[in-house]
């Protein structure tokens, strides 16, 4: 065996060891999380913001331009966010974590729901970026969910209007520009600071303010994994760092738990 692998299936050990004697286990993930389900991340190459313009994602813009809001909507059109994406392995590792009883939370920058229809429970997942499940009119305050704007679509590449009175509809989803839900980002803070260990999956940590969080689990004591498939700036500071699919690492990585916990 060569020395990468020996040198991961040393490090997946080491992770699986840590989660099997931490009491509170905190998830952090990114789009790196879902690419294998088939949805784009955002600064690998070929990434959204290869595609679209990050400027075009403000709310200000959002606001101001029609073409900019159908655009918005071509991108998660485009963006798998309403293909039939499923959970892939990496998801279904987190919702294992939760069954044996490790999980506090699972932090997540995604708005595609996919831990959620992993098996993660709803109230464990804090959405720091908001999700597509419901859009809100921004004249008279209508909400509708996802699958009921669709279905009222004529042309499904034209951003939906509200049916009551013809407003913008928003997907409640953070823009560039816009505050975090307070009380997630609060609830996040607390229990990043409170981990025992901060597991980071699939995010590149050049966000603010999510991008706190795993140093708010440092300066609370917690061990620091990062497994990801490029650098990040924290890999410095963290305790392990595997670079690799997340889907393949933490699907051995469970498995190495549940063995150690045979014993
Ligand atoms: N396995 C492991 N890591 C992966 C995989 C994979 N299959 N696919 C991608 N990655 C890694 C990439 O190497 C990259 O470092 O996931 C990271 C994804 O980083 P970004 O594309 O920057 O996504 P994210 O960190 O979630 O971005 C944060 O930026 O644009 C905003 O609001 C948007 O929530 C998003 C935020």
């Amino acid at each position: 065996m060569g020395e990468a692998m020996k040198e991961i299936n040393e490090k997946i050990y080491e992770v699986a060891r840590l989660i099997v004697h931490a009491n509170r286990v905190a998830v952090f993930t990114g789009a790196g999380v879902s690419t294998e389900s088939g949805i784009p991340d955002f600064r690998s190459p070929g990434g959204i913001w290869s595609r679209f313009d990050p400027e075009d994602f403000t709310i200000e813009r959002f606001l101001r331009s029609k073409e900019v809001r159908k655009k918005h909507w071509q991108l998660l059109l485009e963006g798998g966010f309403f293909d039939q994406v499923e959970p892939n392995p990496a998801h279904l590792a987190v919702a294992n974590l939760e069954s044996l009883g490790k999980l506090s939370c699972v932090i997540t920058q995604n708005i595609d729901s996919l831990h959620q229809r992993a098996g993660n429970s709803p109230e464990l997942v804090l959405e720091l970026h908001g999700n597509m499940r419901w859009l809100n009119c921004l004249s008279c305050r209508g909400r509708y969910s996802l699958e009921e704007v669709r279905a009222g679509q004529r042309e499904a590449t034209e951003a939906p209007a509200c049916e009551q009175c013809g407003g913008i509809l928003k997907p409640e989803v953070v823009f560039f520009g816009e505050a975090l839900p307070e009380h997630t980002l609060k609830k996040a803070t607390e229990l990043a600071g409170i981990a025992d260990l901060f597991i980071v999956i699939g995010s590149s940590l050049v966000v603010y303010p999510a991008a706190y969080l795993p140093m708010y689990a440092k300066e609370g004591g917690a061990k620091l994994v990062i497994v990801n498939r490029d650098e990040t700036p924290y890999d410095s500071l963290a305790d392990v760092v595997i670079s690799g699919s997340a889907g393949e690492i933490m699907t051995r990585i469970l498995r190495e738990v549940i063995a150690i916990s045979r014993h």
